[in-house]
């Protein structure tokens, strides 16, 4: 439905804070919904050349050398022999199951004279190499070097392929190429913590698409990081989404996590006086199914309190799970963990949506977007294969992957204002980005500790 938006005033308008929604929960919602992170970044414009200036790009990309990141999920790589090849930037990885279900990773290059050992994900008993067959086995040990007589200098219990840091968490497989990297427990803080409840190991890659979009990768990841731009870019949400309620938490002393949580099947306050409960809940239900019979609310029922229901008896009939300790909360709304440096995963029990963003081909101006969600299987079922990325072109539209649901659309009013962004900061004679001290805190956070990495690693 359309909506009057021309009164919206300068002064903040009196709205339903999201703890004052978790107060009204007809269930105690988490203790970590409750973890208000209020840290206060200032007002500085951030300077635009970091997303425009090849020379920055170069410095910046050290990071990736020193972050836990994220290569693959744990079902990519099920069974022993199975690898992943990870790209990014100039790097790439080769993501590696073991023998006894560990996972090793190595930089994806033969030690003899460079080539790449696998240009695909795959499956292998060893490493052969294409050109001339050095060979590892799944461990990294050298198992075959051809010619070896031709190679005085090589010592066999010394040609390991060098090991890259691994760790999981929630079925994400993480590297870090650093040599001597904190703990990926210590990294990922609060989110570990935050993401127990939520039965993760009965979860999987349910669906995965990706799409090359132009424009540098943080200016492609910052169109997720605000609910701000809802009022002129998702419009049509604003009747059962409340981004103007929107809390955005980033904590002390945690560089690497901060959160948006947003109000689901509740009306946002700029429209709140133009809509009743039952509009809230058939704009809901049909922006996420599309031929649901229509649910009309009994007196005692509030669009939210039916939604969170509805989700109670369909977990429970289709996954076997019983679920009624949760609060409408976890079950129905959306929070948004930002993890540094490109990857951001939904909370709740989901499913939830998650998002990886990577400079394409080592360009400054190109992105590999990918989105999906990770869904939950049936309990003491074994895992399914995970959905193969479904990789669109530049002119498809999100909203052609069925398997996103109504968020393509919403996905394709942000990629609108993508490359626009980028060639406008090229065509600006304003040095800097000026960001909402509140609504916009996330991304100053990121540039915050991007500007800690890059002082530390840049022109090293
Ligand atoms: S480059 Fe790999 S065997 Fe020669
Ligand atoms: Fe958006």
């Amino acid at each position: 439905m359309g909506y009057d938006l021309q009164k919206v005033p300068a002064q903040a308008l009196p709205h339903t804070t999201y703890q004052e929604y978790l107060d009204k929960d007809r269930h105690e919602p988490a203790r970590s919904l409750r973890e208000v992170g209020n840290t206060d970044l200032g007002t500085e414009d951030v300077d635009k050349r970091r997303y425009i200036d090849r020379d920055w790009y170069d410095q910046e990309k050290k990071i990736w050398d020193h972050v836990w990141q994220v290569a693959c999920r744990e079902e990519h790589i099920p069974e022993a022999g199975d690898f992943h090849v990870y790209d990014i930037g100039t790097r790439s990885y080769l993501v590696v199951r073991q023998d006894d279900g560990g996972i090793k990773a190595y930089p994806n290059a033969c030690l003899h004279r460079g080539r790449k050992l696998r240009l695909e994900s795959g499956h292998v008993e060893k490493f052969r190499c294409p050109f001339h067959g050095f060979t590892w086995n799944l461990d990294g040990e050298i198992a075959h070097v051809p010619c070896e007589w031709d190679f005085p200098q090589v010592q066999k219990d010394e040609f390991h392929l060098p090991e890259i840091h691994v760790g999981t968490f929630a079925g994400w497989v993480f590297i870090n190429p650093d040599p001597d990297p904190m703990s990926l427990e210590q990294f990922l803080d609060p989110i570990w913590r935050h993401y127990e409840p939520y039965a993760w190991d009965q979860s999987y890659l349910g669906v995965h698409a990706g799409k090359v979009l132009r424009g540098n990768w943080k200016i492609i990841q910052e169109a997720f990081m605000e609910a701000f731009h809802s009022l002129d870019t998702h419009p049509q949400i604003l009747g059962s989404v409340d981004d103007f309620g929107c809390q955005y938490d980033v904590w002390e002393g945690k560089p690497h996590v901060n959160r948006m949580m947003a109000a689901f099947a509740v009306p946002s306050s700029y429209v709140v006086d133009q809509v009743s409960e039952q509009d809230v809940l058939d704009e809901w239900m049909g922006r996420k199914w599309d031929d649901a019979e229509k649910i009309i609310l009994q007196d005692h029922e509030t669009a939210r309190t039916k939604t969170a229901d509805l989700k109670r008896e369909q977990t429970e009939a289709q996954l076997g799970y019983k679920v009624p300790e949760l609060s409408d909360a976890e079950l129905v709304d959306g929070w948004y963990y930002v993890v540094f440096p490109n990857f951001m995963l939904w909370g709740g029990f989901g499913p939830n949506m998650w998002y990886r963003f990577r400079p394409w081909n080592d360009s400054h101006e190109e992105t590999l977007m990918e989105v999906g969600y990770i869904m939950r299987h049936p309990k003491d079922q074994p895992k399914p294969a995970p959905m193969p990325m479904i990789m669109l072109d530049i002119n498809t539209k999100w909203d052609s992957v069925e398997a996103l649901g109504g968020l393509g659309f919403v996905l394709d009013q942000d990629t609108t204002n993508m490359a626009a962004v980028h060639d406008g900061l090229k065509a600006s004679f304003k040095p800097g980005v000026t960001l909402a001290s509140y609504q916009e805190k996330r991304i100053r956070h990121f540039h915050q500790t991007l500007d800690m990495y890059v002082e530390r690693f840049a022109n090293g």
